[in-house]
């Protein structure tokens, strides 16, 4: 499942995120892209071990969110870049790379870090096989997918797309089984709002649990 999720950092954090961004060094985006994504990738990252305070704290956010630790159960967020596309810059259709360090990739997410108001171009567009989504979130809000899609960020055409974007390893592998705790935990929510910490609910929070218990590696 694609998901949104809105309003990851508070407006405080995203000021204090676009502020730093601004003065940035960014170096070029190639550097971290697969020998075949290499060709595709065009765009601009802060480099390597700087701006760790922001990447720490998009990742504190995240981890924060429930509907995040809902849809994603997040085991590790073990990578992050911040990118930045000018006019012209583009990252064409690639899959991310399954492994990166010790680490799985099982989903991906992107961070949009620029009002949409302020720059054209520059969605991120998911490829399913007979039909494409494309994605073009508030500032502050994030999606995250399952990193095995094809997807591309379309050309900028004016302004500036900043982004973070990331890779998490999940302790649940397959996206199919993500969906089912997801759903199973969100109906366990509302049936607790409706009618509180019934028998029923006691059930759905055994299976809820034991589902998770064999599932998670
Ligand atoms: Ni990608």
């Amino acid at each position: 499942m694609i998901f949104q999720i809105p309003d990851i950092l508070s407006v405080d954090e995203l000021v204090q995120i676009q502020t730093a961004l601004a003065e940035a060094d960014f170096i070029d985006g190639k550097l971290t892209a697969g020998w075949y994504a290499k060709q595709v990738k065009h765009n601009r990252q802060v480099k390597g071990k700087d701006a760790q305070d922001l990447r720490t704290l998009v990742k504190a956010a995240l981890l924060r969110h429930p509907l995040f630790q809902s849809a994603v159960r997040p085991k590790h967020i073990h990578s992050m870049l911040l990118s930045r596309y000018d006019p012209g810059m583009e990252y064409g259709r690639h899959t991310d790379n399954a492994l990166m360090g010790q680490y799985r990739s099982d989903v991906s997410f992107t961070v949009f870090l620029s009002d949409p108001a302020t720059y054209e171009g520059g969605e991120l567009v998911m490829e399913g096989a007979d039909d494409e989504q494309r994605y073009k979130y508030a500032a502050g809000s994030a999606i995250a997918y399952p990193s095995s899609t094809l997807h591309r960020v379309n050309p900028v055409i004016s302004g500036v797309r900043l982004a973070a974007v990331g890779w998490v390893h999940s302790w649940v592998k397959e996206p199919a089984q993500r969906e089912i705790l997801f759903d199973l935990d969100t109906v366990r929510r509302s049936l607790y709002a409706q009618t509180g910490k019934t028998d029923e609910f006691d059930l759905l929070c055994k299976s809820l649990a034991n589902l998770t218990r064999r599932w998670a590696e």
